[in-house]
């Protein structure tokens, strides 16, 4: 695991940086897209290569991580619409080739099923990207998850029910209860997953997550198994890490040849 501090614009551009390179050598690439906040400033810097003609997502493929059950299709909190509003509006990826999870199916065992089929028929995820819960959870995968689930229906935590009432003006009772989501097992299967993780919230859960041991109660920490993991972060976020000067002297002192 490799861990990166520096700012949030800076993260933002190494970000952009894999999956161009990941363009580059395959124009098909599948990416793993993500919501929440902390991605924000990727899908802006893709937009402007995008416009700048130096990136395009013309013949890419992506899969989002996870999706609120329950919210009708086109509300704007759902993440299929947040994916659509962040990140297919701004670059030139064909809308139909970016799959979410379906929350509003009638048979979400089967929705889930054909996610999982869906992403294995494509070829598997290039690069994943992931945020971070202040609970350690990674997409929706909540305390307590199995290290090798697959997507599935699961219940937010209280935690992450009030860390996302502010998508919902602020009303804790209108957070939906369940989720499906992308499982861990799903997400280790990524060959590249890069991490961001921005602010003083994060700190704990950054630190589980790469120096905690691995444990169902820090879903993240999974991600110790993952051969090829990138971790972004700003200094508020690695506020905790008992490694940091030796994490500041790995990057600033990587070999020339050796990318991200
Ligand atoms: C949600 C998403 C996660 C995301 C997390 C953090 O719970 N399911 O994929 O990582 O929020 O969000 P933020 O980046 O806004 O802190």
């Amino acid at each position: 695991m490799e861990v990166v501090i520096t700012t949030a614009g800076r993260a933002a551009q190494l970000a952009a940086d894999v999956i161009a390179r990941a363009i580059t050598r395959n124009a098909r690439a599948v990416l793993g897209v993500a919501t929440g906040s902390t991605p924000l400033g990727v899908y802006t810097e893709l937009g402007r290569r995008v416009s700048a003609g130096e990136l395009s997502l013309r013949e890419a493929r992506a899969f989002a991580l996870d999706e609120y059950v329950g919210l009708p299709a086109g509300d704007p909190r759902s993440y299929r619409q947040v994916i659509a509003d962040e990140f297919v509006a701004q670059v030139d990826i064909e809308p139909d080739a970016v799959l979410a999870p379906d929350g509003a199916a009638h048979d979400l065992v089967a929705a889930c099923a054909d996610y999982e089929r869906r992403i294995a028929e494509a070829g598997g995820v290039d690069v994943q990207l992931l945020g971070i819960g202040s609970d350690g959870h990674i997409a929706f995968n909540e305390p307590g998850s199995s290290l090798a689930s697959r997507t599935r229906v699961k219940t937010l935590t209280d935690q992450t029910r009030r860390d996302n009432a502010r998508f919902f003006d602020d009303d804790l009772a209108a957070v939906p209860w369940h989720c499906v989501t992308q499982g861990l097992g799903t997400i280790m299967e990524a060959r590249h997953i890069v991490l961001l993780a921005f602010g003083e919230a994060k700190a704990e859960a950054l630190h589980q997550l790469v120096e905690g041991a691995v444990s169902a109660r820090w879903p993240a920490t999974v991600l110790q198994h993952h051969p090829h993991v990138t971790v972004l972060c700003d200094e508020a976020a690695a506020s905790r890490l008992e490694l940091a000067d030796y994490y500041r002297e790995t990057f600033a002192n990587k070999p020339v040849w050796q990318s991200l």
